[in-house]
């Protein structure tokens, strides 16, 4: 009989997340019941903002618990199916977590009808690649000749940031943590400027990188980034506050900032938070532009792979130390 191998969190990290804090469990595959349909994992999606709601920061994720299997979104295939609207070998997007076999309500998983690997719905397609459009589209309506700033500029959401303000016009400026990062972004992704925040000059490098400042900051990071970038921004600048990823991998998250709410007053800044929930009514308009850009080569999705599900808790670990370079993803089954 087929077993369901699951990784639950066994522990919750009190300082850094370390790969002992998950259990891999085998169980028998569940059977689905009246409505219900059984997906089989093909990929499942290693997100930064997952390590928020273990440290219980991601408030609409609830409390963090221990003994229930990490979540993370899937791309999966339809095995068993109790519901007329799925059918067996579909190849659906749900929340499967970290597991190989999952079951969910048909009216929850969704179908994928699309030529290309179904794993781009966990990237730029999915929720990473939507974040992107968004929280810098959408909240920050970025202006040609503008010069945008992106922190984790390398990550899953923040290439798709820097090529959709290439695509609007704008000057595009990334920050991460390595120089090879850094030197793929100018290289392969046409960023105009770099900096990169673990250099001791880091302040002294960003102000050159941005000499007419700037107009829109997409801010996955807060802390020291944030802190920087606040002191660039123009006047009537805006920006968009995606995430803290400088903040989730420990006990003691910084306060935030110097010059908040000052510097927001004097030079009248926008400063907004958004949860790319809040625009899934629009998700399929995006992704049709996000689609097309793709295939007219203006936008290049870059994925990083690691395989089998029992690599998950490494590779959650090595993207928080900044061991990814675009959108992480562990392959479960083929
Ligand atoms: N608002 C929303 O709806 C929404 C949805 C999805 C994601 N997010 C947020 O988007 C951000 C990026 O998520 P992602 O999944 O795309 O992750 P990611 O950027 O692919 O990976 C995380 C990156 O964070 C960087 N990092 C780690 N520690 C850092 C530190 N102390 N200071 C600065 N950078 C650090 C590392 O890159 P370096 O080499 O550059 O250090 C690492 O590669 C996260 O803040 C996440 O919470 C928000």
């Amino acid at each position: 009989m087929a077993e369901n191998r699951k990784i639950v969190v066994a522990a919750l990290p009190q300082g850094k997340l370390e790969e002992s804090h998950y259990d891999l469990v085998t169980e028998p595959v569940p059977a689905p019941g009246d409505g219900e349909v059984l997906c089989r994992t093909l990929a499942v999606s290693v997100d930064a903002g997952a390590r928020a709601g273990l440290q219980g920061s991601a408030t609409y994720a609830g409390a963090p618990q221990t003994g229930v299997v990490m979540r993370g979104s899937a791309v999966a295939r339809v095995e068993a199916s109790n519901d007329a609207s799925v059918s067996v070998g579909d190849i659906v997007s749900c929340g499967a977590g970290w597991q190989d076999y999952s079951v969910h309500a048909a009216r929850t998983v969704e179908r994928i009808d699309y030529d290309g690997d179904p794993a781009d719905f966990l990237g730029v397609l999915g929720g990473t690649g939507l974040t992107a459009y968004f929280g810098l589209l959408a909240v920050t309506d970025p202006k040609e000749g503008e010069t945008v700033m992106v922190s984790t500029a390398a990550g899953a959401v923040g290439h798709i940031v820097g090529q959709l303000a290439k695509i609007r016009g704008c000057r595009v400026v990334g920050v991460t943590g390595s120089e090879a990062k850094n030197a793929r972004l100018v290289g392969e992704l046409g960023f105009d400027g770099v900096a990169n925040y673990r250099d001791g000059g880091f302040r002294q490098a960003l102000k050159e990188a941005t000499p007419d400042g700037v107009d829109v900051y997409f801010d996955n990071t807060g802390g020291t980034v944030l802190g920087s970038a606040l002191f660039r921004m123009n006047q009537g600048g805006r920006i968009s506050c995606c995430g803290v990823v400088s903040q989730y991998d420990t006990a003691n998250p910084e306060p935030g900032p110097r010059g908040i709410p000052g510097l927001l007053v004097n030079k009248r800044l926008r400063m907004e938070g958004f949860l790319v929930f809040d625009f899934a009514d629009r998700y399929g308009a995006a992704r049709a532009e996000l689609k097309d850009w793709m295939a007219s080569g203006r936008l290049t999705a870059w994925v990083d792979e690691f395989r089998g599900l029992e690599s998950a808790p490494r590779a959650f670990v090595d993207l928080l130390a900044g061991g990814n370079v675009g959108k992480r993803i562990v392959r479960v089954s083929d």
